[in-house]
């Protein structure tokens, strides 16, 4: 099957969207004045995920157009590329498969073997320890979990960890270190006990700088426990598809869970990187976070395009960052448990979508991935949510709200979601310049002081959210949220025709460390720019 898409000539697809936009104008009060059913129209549900996209400036054609674009770059056969396994990441020859990674029941494939494997090794790699079998080297149990990885190899378990907080395990701690600043590992193990710390190197390429040196740091942190270097098995596993470097850096073969090039380092928690959601939660509950995320699979790669999930939050944003020129997208999941889920999504966004050519090379003729941001809610709204209600962009947002309460404070779960709702509507209905001064001189302001404000008191409205309902903040739900997130990027990879799966952009900057960290003590080289030879003298 071929790897590339059909030629369809999007700059001129993208033209048609603009002209459309540009002929057809419409408020958001309006939608929803001429059709107060909107909700029902625009909103879609699947896998204990309700998608409402009513609050978005879409009218039924706007969005048939979006459709057709869809079916004209063949979108399903995209799909069914994905998840068969073509190489699809035509810049490195490999598949991305990391749909593989969930599969459930019998393995149908070479991959899906190697999966099974791997997660028969993490199984019984968990028994021992929640078994108390495997002992550190005073003979303790392992008490304490410290990942070691960065980027894909730690942004995804440590927000899995953390949503799911009722689900961690009593008598094992799982900890994250990922900064070079060897502040992040330091204070990591400022008050743990080495007799009883297990540490994961995570790292697919296992050259990673940050985690090469918190790894050494680690060990040699051991070592002055009183660890021998012969106990430090007992004390080091690892995560890698690079295996002679893990076992150069001394880690026994069978303490080294595998990595697949087949997928991609923002792609990969569902694999062995997931191996601290499996300690600190139990292996059960990773299966069940691959199984929600398995859910959205099938209905991404079955659903009909009208009603699939990950491929309307994917052409929504795309005819933002098209025709409303948006630079940015915020996300706002409102439940303090997912308040690392905007940073995970970052590096899965961002990363996959900043490129500038297509995927024959072209330079693109239209903007490619966007700024992608948030934090939190209800905590952002006292922070930048003045910049979305009154700013000068245009800023869509999704809002994300846990309908079953996270915590026994039922009552302050209800204000939550009415923080979210009430945001959205804020968004949409925004407050004219005469309701402000009307306001105002209900208030006792006199018609000119209410005249004055009134500019500053006014709120533009009219800008667009989604708002995801997700069931319950459970190990399946959480699956199926991250999934969705996923197949969305990779939908609009297809839509923008650039390969979401390679991040060339990211190697320069490391060559150049390289560099600038063997000159620190020396005249740096002449051919530098004159600030970061300024910069070298000051620092060192
Ligand atoms: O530098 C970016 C990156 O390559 C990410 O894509 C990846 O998730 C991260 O670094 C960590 O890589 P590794 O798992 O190989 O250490």
């Amino acid at each position: 099957m071929s790897t590339e898409t059909p030629t369809l000539d999007r700059t001129a697809a993208i033209a048609r969207l603009r002209s459309h936009k540009e002929n057809h104008k419409w408020s958001l009060r309006e939608l929803f004045g001429a059709s107060p059913n909107r909700a029902q129209a625009f909103s879609a549900e699947a896998c204990g995920l309700y998608l409402d996209f009513s609050k978005n400036h879409l009218r039924p054609e706007t969005l048939e157009m979006l459709l057709e674009l869809a079916e004209a770059l063949d979108l399903r056969g995209q799909i069914h590329n994905l998840m068969s396994g073509v190489a699809i990441n035509n810049t490195e020859h490999r598949p991305a498969l990391h749909t593989a990674l969930r599969f459930q029941g019998e393995p149908r494939s070479e991959h899906e073997q190697a999966v099974a494997d791997c997660r028969l090794q993490m199984r019984r790699f968990v028994q021992q320890v929640h078994g108390d079998e495997w002992l550190g080297f005073s003979g303790q149990p392992i008490r304490h979990v410290v990942n070691i990885g960065i980027g894909g190899s730690d942004l995804g378990p440590r927000m899995v960890m953390e949503a799911l907080r009722p689900w961690n395990r009593e008598n094992l701690s799982v900890h994250f270190a990922a900064n070079v600043d060897g502040a992040d590992l330091s204070d990591t193990l400022a008050t743990l006990p080495a007799e009883n710390t297990l540490f994961i190197v995570a790292s697919k390429s296992f050259s990673t700088l940050e985690t090469r040196q918190n790894a050494l740091s680690a060990r040699q942190w051991m070592l002055d426990a009183g660890c021998r270097q012969e106990q430090l098995a007992q004390h080091f596993v690892a995560v890698s598809s690079n295996i002679v470097a893990a076992q150069d850096f001394g880690i026994a073969a069978e303490n080294i869970f595998p990595m697949w090039d087949w997928v991609g380092g923002r792609y990969s928690l569902w694999s062995a990187i997931g191996l601290p959601i499996a300690l600190g939660c139990g292996f059960d509950v990773y299966e069940e976070l691959l199984a929600g995320a398995n859910k959205i699979d099938r209905h991404f790669a079955e659903a009909p395009l009208a009603n699939n999930l990950p491929v309307l939050m994917a052409l929504i944003h795309f005819w933002y960052r098209q025709c409303w020129k948006t630079g940015s997208q915020v996300v706002l999941p409102y439940a303090q448990r997912l308040a690392k889920f905007p940073a995970w999504l970052q590096q899965l966004d961002m990363e996959s979508l900043g490129k500038s050519v297509d995927r024959s090379g072209q330079r693109l003729e239209y903007p490619s991935g966007s700024v992608i941001w948030g934090t939190e809610g209800s905590n952002g709204q006292h922070s930048f949510h003045q910049l979305l209600h009154q700013g000068t962009d245009l800023i869509p947002a999704d809002f994300i709200a846990i309908r079953q309460p996270t915590s026994a404070l039922t009552e302050q779960h209800r204000w939550l979601l009415a923080c979210c709702i009430s945001q959205s509507q804020a968004l949409l209905q925004g407050k004219s310049q005469q309701e402000a001064r009307e306001e105002l001189e209900a208030q006792g302001y006199t018609h000119r002081e209410a005249h004055a404000l009134a500019p500053h008191k006014a709120i533009a409205g009219n800008r667009p959210s989604n708002t995801l309902i997700v069931e319950k903040l459970d190990p399946a739900h959480l699956g199926a949220l991250l999934a969705l997130y996923e197949h969305k990027v990779f939908t609009m990879g297809c839509l923008l025709g650039i390969n979401p799966f390679d991040q060339w952009g990211v190697e320069l900057g490391k060559l150049l460390g390289n560099a600038v960290h063997e000159a620190i003590g020396q005249e740096a080289p002449a051919h530098w720019d004159g600030s970061s030879r300024e910069l070298l003298k000051r620092l060192f």
